[in-house]
This record gives C-alpha cells, structure tokens and sequence, in this order.
C-alpha cells in the first residue's frame, strides 16, 4: 500500500444565500478554482505532525493518543481535530505526518480552513482504505468544523468536496449540484479579515432580538436563492444581477456589510456589472460582481481605483482529488 498521498480541494466563494443558510435555508455555492493541498503520511513513530506555512505552522508535533487535547496553536486547529475525528471513528496505530499548502491567501475567506480538512480527511480515508463516499467525509469534515468553530451552516465543505456549484441547505441536508459551465464573476478583495465567528454571533444576537424581522429577511433571501438557481441554469445573467443586487440590500439590513465592501460594489456597478453583493459573512474578505465581458476590464479597474485587490479565479471548479 502507498503509504502517503496528497489530495487538493479547492476554495469557494458565496454566490447568493450566506447568514440565512445558517437559518435552515439554502444557499448557492461555487467552488473556485484556487487550491489547498495535503500530503498526508502514514509513518510508524505514532507522532501527529503537521507543517502548514500558509498559517505559519512549522514543525508541530505530538504523541498521536494526545492528539486533539489541550491547547492547539490556532493555525493548526482544524487539521488536528479532523485527525482526531477520523482516528475516533477508524482506529489506527500509526503516526500521522500532514503537510498543507496553499494556492491562495488564508485572509481572502475562500475557506482554506474547511478545504484543508476536506483533503486531510480524504487523504486519510485513501491511506487507511476506507473509501470513504462524499457525504461520509461531509459529515466527518462538518463536525470538525463545528467542534472547532462552534457554528457554521458546512457550505464551505461541502464546496471543497464535492466541487462545481451546489444548491446547498445547512448541514448538508441537501446538497445538489446545479449544472451550468460558467458565472461570469469578478472578485474583488477588501483587504480587510472578515471574522465569521463574530458575524455569525452579532447575526445571531439579532435574530434573538427580533426574530420575526430577521425572518422575514431569510425567507425573501430563500426565494432570492430559489429564483437565482433556475435564472444561472439559463444563463440570463441580467436576472442573475438583480437578484445579487437584492440579495446585498437585505445583508445591509442585516448589518454584515462594511464601507470598504460598498465602495468596491459601487463601484463595480458603476462600470457596468449586472450586479454585485459581498460574498460569505460579510465586514471584509470578497465582493462579486457578475460582469458582461465587454464590461469585464472596466470593472475590474473600477475596483482596482477604489482600493479592492482584484482576484482571477474561474468558478464552478473540480472537487476535492487525489494528485499524483
Ligand atoms: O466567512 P465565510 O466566507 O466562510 O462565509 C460564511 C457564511 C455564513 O453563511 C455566514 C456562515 C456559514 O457557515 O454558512
């Protein structure tokens, strides 16, 4: 038996539906085109080892039977508990060497957290011989994201596994690809973190407050996603816009964006895109815009002037595999 292999999964973007998809309500995903990568290896020191410079993590290392337990430095939490998650569930007696790295900067939110505990898992479940399916590794990946974040609808390793773009409800409760080649996206950077934990949590506060208002908030976003879902099938991106545009004033009244995100989505609109919207939990991280390619120049330098970094990714990419 090959006793390493390497697995990449790439990252994601929100298309339409993030803080209500935390709510019981679908979201639309798609995978981009930037990877995480693992090299995971079987050795016989019963060691846990993990090099992650993308989080500036170097030589970490433990006894496999504490693995999990404790203090863990941040940069490593979610490859160690999808270890312990993965040994709890397949016992093994060996060492486990992990050794991760990056397409794309861990600050831009395209999930390289989730994504490389998708590879960890799946490299781990090739190495054992588990052959574990798609939706075992979900439920696997979806508890260590909870166990190390607490909250978290799964949209993210959900992406990272099964790749393209999917019709997703929290939990994984559905998850349904939708079968189209292109979005016609430009992504434009902040600059700025965006901190999930905290927005989730502020979201949730208001939800608390006002329940029948954020509500009624997630179900016109519900019927935002249903609509978005058939008009992308079509391909009648206009529609597509308006709905991104409506989809943005509703997390305004959420209270998840951010001036930075305005400015780079104005401004994408003033240069001809067919509609904008921040993508994920808001407060920083990336801006969409859905742009006609004769606008597609025009909008990337309207972002570029309004202090955005733009970012080239193609969306609708392949799911988690194995390299050789
Ligand atoms: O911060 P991101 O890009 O991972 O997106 C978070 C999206 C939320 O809907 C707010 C949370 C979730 O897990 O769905």
């Amino acid at each position: 038996m090959n006793m390493n292999v390497t697995v990449s999964a790439p990252g994601k973007l929100m298309v339409f539906g993030e803080h209500a998809v935390v709510y019981n309500r679908p979201c639309l995903v798609t995978a981009v085109d930037q990877r995480m990568r693992a090299r995971v290896e079987l050795t016989d020191d019963k060691v846990f080892f993990l090099d992650a410079p993308e989080v500036k993590i170097s030589g970490y290392a433990r006894p496999i039977r504490e693995v999990g337990m404790g203090e863990i430095p941040k940069g490593a939490k979610f490859v160690e508990i999808a270890v312990k998650n993965f040994i709890e569930n397949y016992p093994s007696s060996s060492g486990i060497k992990v050794t991760t790295a990056s397409d794309f900067s861990s600050q831009f939110g395209f999930g390289s957290s989730s994504a490389s505990t998708v590879c960890v898992l799946r490299a781990l479940s090739e190495l054992t011989g588990k052959k574990l399916d798609n939706k075992q590794l979900f439920d696997l990946a979806y508890k260590t994201v909870l166990d190390v974040q607490g909250k978290g609808s799964g949209f993210d390793v959900a992406a990272a596994l099964y790749g393209g773009t999917l019709y997703f409800v929290a939990g994984g409760k559905t998850i349904t690809p939708v079968k189209l080649r292109d979005i016609p996206l430009v992504v434009g950077y902040t600059g700025v973190k965006a901190d999930t934990v905290t927005l989730m949590r502020e979201v949730g506060e208001k939800m608390k407050a006002q329940p029948e208002r954020i509500d009624r908030i997630y179900d016109a976003i519900v019927k935002l996603v249903e609509d978005a879902r058939i008009k992308m099938i079509e391909g009648d991106w206009e529609r597509v816009g308006k709905l991104m545009d409506f989809n943005q004033e509703y997390l305004r009244d959420l209270g998840v964006s951010s001036e930075k995100l305005e400015s780079l989505i104005s401004s994408a609109k003033g240069a001809g895109a067919w509609g904008a919207k921040l993508s994920g939990a808001g407060g920083g991280d990336c801006m969409i815009a859905l742009a006609p390619e004769d606008k597609k120049k025009a909008i990337e330098s309207a972002i570029e002037i309004a202090g955005g970094q733009v970012i080239h990714i193609l969306p609708h990419a392949q799911g988690a595999r194995l390299e050789l």
